[in-house]
């Protein structure tokens, strides 16, 4: 069907549509302070966007342009090495960083190919999803041979990115009007990892995505995209497929699944996706900020009260992300866990 696999073809009602409305996008915000107040203004817009789009990109980051551009040619240079010699970096059953080109999205084939790495070297985590496996395992990185500076760049870049991430907690916290360090605590041994996207040409766009919709399962994302396009987000209020402008230097946060259970929904992880056009490939860096393994991700009791109770029954980050990473790159017949399987009775 249309040249491609049968395994990338998304369901009718899953496919692109070819026209996409022009609308203002999501809020782009300034991150540079200034004066008496400065804080709390960036903190306010900030709360804003993720209570109406849980999407926003930010400028003035702090995160240097020249670092970026490294970690571009890296990734650039990695992908367009010959296949055999991108799978000797392979993700496989104990390991599930490095290269990768099966991923699936709801059980239909994802049109890209990617590069995981832990932020943290070594990371710990659960061995298995079982609720009574109490062992831990230790997870290290696979690195390519090419190119030599691939992982050099790639773990400075990380430093740099964990940075801003940290400082967005911050301001996340104090827009929920918390202690600007309420969340850092939960990150002491963080789980995250940075992925290196590479969406080829598809010859058959309107058939397939590059990521299926989805919404992110940790607590914040921090994303690079070039200046090709793709990337859409669902609106709120009327199910429309909304696309994120690239502009140029600047980071696309969203807010994932730990955020919305911990603000007991104030701020929401919206769902997403990503196009891919027949002409350009597309490049785009995410750094996936997940808390701490034995975090018990539960709604915070400062945003819970007999009128607005918790809305979200407590879970184990460590065995929920286990279970996911599991599903992910496997064709399953179920849905994978979802937060939504957290949801107290009270809350329907
Ligand atoms: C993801 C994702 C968006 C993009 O990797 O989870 O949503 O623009 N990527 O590549
Ligand atoms: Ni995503």
């Amino acid at each position: 069907m249309g040249g491609i696999d049968q395994a990338f073809v998304q369901e009718p009602e899953q496919r692109p549509k070819s026209s996409t409305i022009e609308v203002d996008g999501i809020p782009v915000i300034d991150m540079s302070v200034s004066g008496t107040g400065g804080i709390e203004k960036l903190a306010s817009e900030i709360g804003n966007a993720c209570r109406k789009w849980g999407f926003f990109q930010v400028i003035n980051h702090g995160v240097p342009l020249e670092l970026r551009q490294r970690v571009e040619k890296v990734a650039k240079a990695f992908f367009d090495l010959p296949i055999e010699e991108k799978r000797k970096a392979k993700r496989d059953d104990l390991n599930f960083t490095g290269y990768h080109d099966e991923e699936h999205t709801k059980n239909v084939r994802d049109w890209k190919e990617v590069f995981d790495m832990l932020i943290e070297d070594p990371t710990f985590l659960p061995a298995s999803p079982d609720p009574d496996d109490e062992e831990i395992r230790t997870y290290s990185n696979k690195w390519p041979e090419n190119p030599p500076e691939f992982r050099e760049t790639c773990q400075e870049y990380c430093r740099e990115v964990e940075k801003l991430a940290f400082k967005l907690l911050e301001l996340i916290s104090l827009s929920l009007g918390l202690p600007a360090n309420r969340l850092s605590d939960f990150f002491k041994h963080q789980t995250g990892m940075l992925r290196l996207n590479y969406y080829p040409p598809c010859p058959s766009p309107e058939l397939a995505l590059g990521v299926g919709r989805h919404r992110d399962g940790g607590a914040l994302t921090v994303l690079a995209q070039d200046d090709v396009g793709g990337l859409q987000i669902r609106r709120q209020s009327d199910g429309e497929w909304i696309p994120i402008k690239p502009i140029p230097n600047a980071y696309i946060i969203n807010i994932a699944d730990a955020l919305q259970v911990w603000s007991n929904d104030l701020y929401v992880s919206a769902e997403h996706r990503v196009v891919v056009n027949s002409e350009q490939e597309r490049f785009s860096i995410p750094l996936f900020f997940f808390p701490s393994h034995y975090v018990k991700v539960a709604p915070l009791d400062e945003l819970v009260n007999e009128q607005n109770p918790a809305k979200y029954k407590e879970y184990s980050w460590g065995k929920y992300y286990i279970n996911r990473t599991g599903s992910n790159y496997k064709k399953l017949e179920a849905e994978n866990l979802q937060i939504d399987h957290f949801k107290t009775p009270e809350s329907e």
